[in-house]
């Protein structure tokens, strides 16, 4: 577990909230490689505090990263397994996929859920099954699409509406979003914390 800052301030050593303390917390979900722990690195201004790599399936564990915000009010942010990672034997992506769904399930601070996507390919199997299972539990999830840096910038609406419909979702919804170039940062800070405090 990781205890640092979030956004502006630099990381700031807390005391652990007791255990009676309800701390909010936002999931970072997707398949693996969307590049979860990279986005979690960036909005805790930590260049590792996530371990990332080029090779899909990298993280196996739950990670809750200790955080607060300008405010000093205290919340998590969970870095999530990668989930349809298809060069995994088919038992473990299912482990795996059960581990992810049971957390989802259980736990109660969570308040909202970033459900990472690709948006250069259409959407696939496993990210229509983790919005259905999203739904079907009632968990609060928005939509944001990694690594745009990687998109021309003449290209980037029409994939964006095309990934839109295919899940019927408004265009707008889903946020921007890039480790690299901190695109989306700003949004997504807002979307998390009006999720968790308001
Ligand atoms: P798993 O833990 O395996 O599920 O992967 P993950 O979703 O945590 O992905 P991770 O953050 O480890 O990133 C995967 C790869 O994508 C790494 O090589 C990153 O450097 C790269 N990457 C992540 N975000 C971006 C981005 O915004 N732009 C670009 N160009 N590359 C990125
Ligand atoms: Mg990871």
């Amino acid at each position: 577990e990781f205890i640092g800052s979030f956004a502006d301030h630099v990381p700031v050593v807390l005391s652990k909230p007791s255990s009676s303390e309800v701390v909010p917390e936002v999931a970072f979900a997707g398949r693996s490689n969307v590049g979860k722990s990279s986005l979690l690195n960036m909005m805790c201004k930590r260049k590792s505090a996530a371990r990332t790599s080029k090779t899909p399936g990298r993280t196996q564990n739950i990670n809750l990263f200790l955080v607060k915000d300008l405010k000093a009010r205290v919340y998590s942010m969970v870095d999530l397994p990668g989930y349809g990672f298809a060069k995994m034997s088919k038992s473990l992506q299912k482990q795996s996929s059960d581990f992810i769904a049971n957390y989802l399930a259980s736990r109660e601070a969570l308040r909202l859920v970033v459900l990472l996507v690709d948006i250069r390919v259409p959407p696939q199997d496993a990210d229509i099954g983790a919005m259905d299972l999203l739904a079907e539990l009632d968990l609060p999830f928005l939509v944001a699409a990694t690594k745009v840096d990687k998109i021309r910038a003449s290209e980037r609406a029409a994939l964006v509406k095309g990934y839109a419909e295919a899940v019927r979702l408004d265009a707008e919804t889903i946020l921007m979003l890039s480790s690299q170039t901190g695109e989306g940062k700003q949004a997504l800070q807002a979307a998390m914390l009006d999720a968790l405090f308001s």
